[in-house]
């Protein structure tokens, strides 16, 4: 019966609300099955390519005292820093170097780095490397801030909507932080033409399994270029330092239901999932993901963008993490490309 329900998914891309939470709720007896339909849709759509982004992380500020991340505002322990504008060209340089052709520009909310200042850098990104694809996340801003990015030549935009109700997402935020709001950028996002990526934790306080079953219909609405998902991971100096982790389990599980939804979506096997496995980027790519995101930013300030403890791959250079991973991705049967990697419309 699990089986059927993942073959007509596979054939028509989504389901109702009760038959996911089915799935959800009896995920231990078709893990496998799923994994393999959904790597079988990945390869229709993207043959068994890996797209890879270069990652820098330009500010540790956040104004913003989300109850599970490690550099909320209020977390007098985080150490901060921000890159300035050199420090990100020569990334993007060594990033470009290393056959990197997305650069994510991602960071804190941090009111120092507006609109004018990161469009004079894509800008200059855009001279320089005409070629590249370029990708930012940094957070929740007006329409015309992210207007001005976008006409300053911006292709993407990741802004996880964290939780699609409103309930849980009051549970996980303080009250200055505003559902409607989150909801607002996302739509504007993709008014003003960005490939725009959302996305949310897996086993986040207070989630249920009911909730996860609402995630996959709002995904399908809002219809999403890309989906980023990774387990909680609990931080130390945290509100949920004492919640347990989401499990690598159900991430690839949700990974899985997330390509058999979505056949084309951009779907990374992030580094939160590396965390709590050792092989988690692997299961993550043979369950339905296509995209890795290694990480550029300076080796020094690598442990200062800690958004959850024992987070993987801070020690690496970028040129060393980036040689491991096309081994990895290698050995798990896919091949690293340098292709932009754009959203496929076209099949
Ligand atoms: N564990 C896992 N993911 C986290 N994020 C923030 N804190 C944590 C954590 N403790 C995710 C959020 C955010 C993205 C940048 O990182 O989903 O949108
Ligand atoms: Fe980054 Fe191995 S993937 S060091």
């Amino acid at each position: 019966m699990y089986k059927e329900l993942i073959d007509r998914l596979e054939r028509e891309n989504i389901l109702t609300r009760d038959e996911y939470l089915t799935l959800i709720k009896n995920r231990s007896k078709i893990t496998e099955y799923a994994a393999k339909r959904a790597l079988e849709t990945r390869r229709k759509y993207y043959g068994n390519k890996v797209y890879i982004r270069g990652l820098i992380e330009i500010s540790s500020y956040c104004r913003n005292n989300c109850y599970y991340c490690g550099i909320r505002a209020d977390n007098k322990n985080a150490e901060r820093y921000r890159l300035s504008a050199v420090d990100i060209l020569d990334c993007a340089a060594e990033g470009y170097r290393l056959g990197f052709r997305t650069i994510v520009l991602q960071g804190g909310e941090d009111g120092f780095y507006d609109s004018a200042f990161i469009s004079a850098i894509i800008k200059l990104l855009k001279h320089r490397y005409p070629d590249i694809a370029i990708t930012l996340s940094l957070g929740e801003m007006s329409f015309n801030d992210y207007k001005r990015m976008k006409k300053a030549g911006a292709d993407r935009y990741l802004l996880r909507h964290e939780t699609c109700d409103r309930a849980h997402y009051g549970k996980l935020h303080p009250a200055e932080m505003s559902f409607d709001n989150r909801q607002r950028c996302i739509a504007d996002l993709k008014a003003l033409g960005y490939q725009t990526g959302v996305g949310f934790m897996v086993g986040s306080p207070f989630q249920t399994e009911e909730n996860l079953a609402d995630e996959l219909i709002y995904l399908k609405e809002l219809q999403p270029e890309m989906v980023g998902i990774g387990p909680f991971i609990s931080h130390r100096d945290t509100p949920f330092s004492k919640y347990e982790s989401g499990s690598a389990e159900l991430t690839v599980f949700m990974l899985s239901l997330i390509r058999l939804t979505l056949p084309r979506v951009l779907l990374p096997a992030t580094t939160a999932l590396a965390t709590v496995d050792p092989f988690g980027r692997e299961k993550g790519l043979k369950a339905g993901a296509n995209v890795v995101m290694p990480n550029l930013s300076p080796v020094d300030v690598r442990e200062k963008y800690m958004l959850y403890d024992n987070k993987a791959c801070t020690g690496e250079e970028a040129a060393q993490c980036l040689n491991c991973l096309k081994q990895r991705v290698k050995n798990a049967g896919f091949e690293i490309t340098t292709d932009r990697g754009d959203y496929n419309n076209e099949i």
